[in-house]
């Protein structure tokens, strides 16, 4: 039973990022998924942004970790903490996770039982209500897709630790496939180009600014450059190089490759009729990966299915869990399967 001042929660609580949505208010977080542990008292130094801005800078006792690994919790203990370190930035309190209920975004393609295990935490921390649903019906319905019709739809989620792809239909996850390559190690795959190219050594940081600033999905478009800073491997000094956008194409078509690879090999697991209606709607891309240039035209090419990019690829996981907040879902905890339909409300 919904009580009218239960906090309702949806969290997109991904590999890089949380975005947290608050029924009433909307996104009020969105934060890098990253804690700093401090290993001599054992206690949690910062997470989320504060975190991140640690990254390569923290003294050998304080640890940084991605307590995701893969999109799914690697650290169950380190998770909650940080949610709700997150909670109490948000609220100026942590006791605020008492009578709230959460939707918790997770991979499709995870167990009932690893499912469970993510309810339980967040239930254990002392949440009255949590239930995990598959990150790709959440950001199909964030995006405004509807979900209840007997119509095929595909969603591509480029994170930051897996690449999904789903077909839909009536609210149910049809056919999936995980890839566990995305952001992340498209982030490490420049790391190693430029190890090997220019046998210089450069931070996370700066991969991934490398990867927005000239990172392309195109060959055709008109070259960029980036100024960057490393250590120089022979010598250990710091030095500069230029890199230009048709070196940083060579590694991100890598990485398209096996992905388109992906897509074909789930739109074949897909009965012909929801592979047709696929081809007439199109794919919805979202997902920060959605952002790589020219992504959208390049899957085009290569699959023949038209893209969408969502409005908000970044969000829209976390608006569709906020979509479901305060809605049955049909069947058991391990069933995809969702239903909107209002949960009934006490007065109080
Ligand atoms: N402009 C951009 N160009 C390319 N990549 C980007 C851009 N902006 C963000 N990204 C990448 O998107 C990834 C994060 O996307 P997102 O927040 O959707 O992932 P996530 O939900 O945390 O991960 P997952 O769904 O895999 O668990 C990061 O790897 C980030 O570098
Ligand atoms: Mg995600």
């Amino acid at each position: 039973m919904l009580k009218r001042f239960d906090q309702l929660f949806g969290i997109d609580l991904g590999t890089s990022n949380t975005v947290i949505y608050q029924k009433g208010k909307g996104i009020v977080l969105n934060e890098p998924t990253v804690i700093a542990f401090d290993q001599l008292s054992g206690e949690l130094l910062a997470a989320g942004t504060e975190a991140q801005a640690m990254i390569g800078r923290a003294p050998a006792h304080v640890e940084i970790t991605y307590p995701l690994v893969n999109g799914v919790i690697s650290n169950f203990e380190k998770t909650s903490s940080m949610l709700k370190y997150f909670v109490k930035k948000l609220q100026g309190r942590a006791s605020f996770l008492r009578g709230s209920q959460m939707f918790i975004s997770v991979p499709c393609g995870i167990t009932n039982v690893q499912k469970r295990a993510i309810e339980e935490t967040v239930v254990i921390k002392g949440a009255k209500k949590a239930v995990a649903v598959e990150e790709p019906l959440a950001s199909a319905l964030g995006a405004g897709l509807s979900l209840d019709e007997p119509l095929g739809h595909l969603v591509l989620n480029i994170g930051g630790g897996t690449c999904q792809v789903a077909v839909l239909s009536l609210g149910g996850v049809v056919a999936s496939n995980t890839l566990n390559r995305a952001g992340m190690t498209l982030d490490q795959d420049i790391m190693d180009y430029v190890k090997r190219q220019y046998n210089m050594e450069i931070g996370e940081r700066t991969a991934e600014e490398i990867k927005k600033q000239v990172g392309t999905a195109l060959d055709s478009t008109p070259e960029r450059t980036i100024d960057i800073r490393g250590r120089d491997l022979v010598n250990g000094l710091p030095r500069s190089i230029r890199l230009t956008s048709t070196e940083i194409f060579t590694v991100v078509n890598e990485f398209l490759i096996v992905l388109v690879e992906t897509i074909r090999s789930t739109l074949e697991l897909c009965p012909p009729e929801l592979a047709g209606d696929v081809i007439e709607q199109g794919m919805l891309l979202c997902g920060g990966g959605a952002l790589i240039e020219g992504i959208d035209e390049r899957i085009r090419l290569e699959t023949g299915v038209p893209v969408h990019i969502a409005e908000s690829p970044m969000e829209c996981t976390a608006l569709g869990t906020g979509m479901m907040l305060g809605c049955h879902r049909v069947g058991d905890s391990g069933s995809s399967l969702i239903r909107l339909e209002p949960q009934p409300e006490e007065s109080a």
